[in-house]
């Protein structure tokens, strides 16, 4: 038997370069290996109280994205997470069990109550637990994710240890499983490629608006002319191109040429906006075929529901019985 896969994301909208490369690539490749299971998460989403209005919206972009670039609902369970709500039952149960220390010494918590100090809400502490109960509720094994999340994957494994001692062994210990892409920047060259930095280029982008964000990105500080020799190492449109121009010997033909100073970095954006809308054409067409018919999307959501459903229901009736609750 395969073993299960389940990873979830939040509701962000249309997904970027970075989103695809450090995560949803992943997703569809584990999809030969394993029984699938993908979430848009977007009762975690509540924790942080950004733009609900445009909650609806943002999950179908996203529904669009993962399908366009290959997430196949004929063999992977692709739904929305409050559409299972058996979770938020098991959440509960496991908060039972879940120590309030193990909770509030989390980075990601502290960093969080640091960053809203006016919203440290009840549901900010309890994030980690009912990620607990996203990956047990499906009895998942592996968890791919980014290195961010490890801290989170390491208090699901210690509520299932306790869980299993006190009830009996039910869950496997769910194992992370990082990408090994590297951290993508974005256009600033510095930080990590995110929607709120407005420094991102998204996969359903229009050619031309792709070239036009690739041309403003920030390359060499050290260059100031043409003539300059340039310094590819620390240049982000040159580790782009590692992505988006398939032949090796061509990256490092790149990084001489501007080592020597015999191409500036306008030729270097143009090349790599090219690479990058001609690798990603396939995918904007599907993704164009789907936005025209989004009764299609609708279904696969509510397929994917039906079917997190049938396991949910079967696990939650067998945690409330190991709790004494039937
Ligand atoms: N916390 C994850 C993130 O912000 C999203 C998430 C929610 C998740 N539930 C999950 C990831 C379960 C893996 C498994 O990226």
């Amino acid at each position: 038997m395969k073993g299960r896969v389940f990873s979830g994301a939040r509701p962000t909208g249309r997904q970027h370069i970075g989103n695809y490369l450090g995560a949803i690539q992943n997703y569809v490749k584990l999809q030969q290996d394993y029984e699938c299971i993908y979430c848009i998460v977007d009762v975690h989403a509540l924790t942080t109280l950004e733009d609900t209005d445009k909650l609806q919206e943002n999950i179908r972009e996203m529904m669009h994205d993962w399908l366009a670039a290959g997430l196949d609902p004929q063999q992977s369970i692709l739904f929305v997470q409050s559409h299972v709500p058996q979770v938020m039952e098991l959440h509960t149960l496991l908060s039972m069990v879940t120590p309030l220390g193990w909770l509030t010494r989390v980075a990601t918590f502290k960093e969080k109550a640091r960053l809203q100090p006016e919203n440290i809400n009840y549901g900010l502490v309890g994030y980690p637990v009912l990620m607990t109960a996203d990956i047990v509720l499906y009895k998942a094994e592996t968890v791919p994710v980014g290195e961010d999340q490890l801290p989170h994957l390491e208090v699901a494994r210690e509520i299932v240890r306790r869980f299993n001692n006190i009830f009996g062994p039910t869950f496997p210990e769910p194992q992370a499983k990082l990408t090994d892409a590297p951290i993508i920047l974005g256009l600033d060259g510095v930080n990590k490629m995110s929607k709120s930095l407005n420094n991102e280029i998204e996969l359903a982008a229009s050619p031309e608006e792709t070239r036009e964000r690739v041309m403003g990105a920030f390359t060499d500080p050290e260059r100031k002319y043409r003539s300059d020799p340039g310094h590819p190492e620390v240049c982000n449109v040159w580790r782009l191109h590692h992505h988006f121009t398939k032949n090796h010997d061509q990256v490092d033909v790149i990084a001489q040429e501007c080592r020597d100073a015999l191409r500036g970095c306008v030729e270097c954006k143009e090349q790599l906006a090219e690479g990058i809308n001609r690798d990603l054409a396939p995918f904007r067409e599907r993704r164009a075929a789907l936005a025209a018919s989004p009764q299609y999307v609708e279904e696969v959501i509510a397929d994917g529901a039906r079917r997190a459903h049938a396991i949910a229901t079967e696990t939650l009736r067998e945690v409330k019985e190991r709790m004494g609750l039937i």
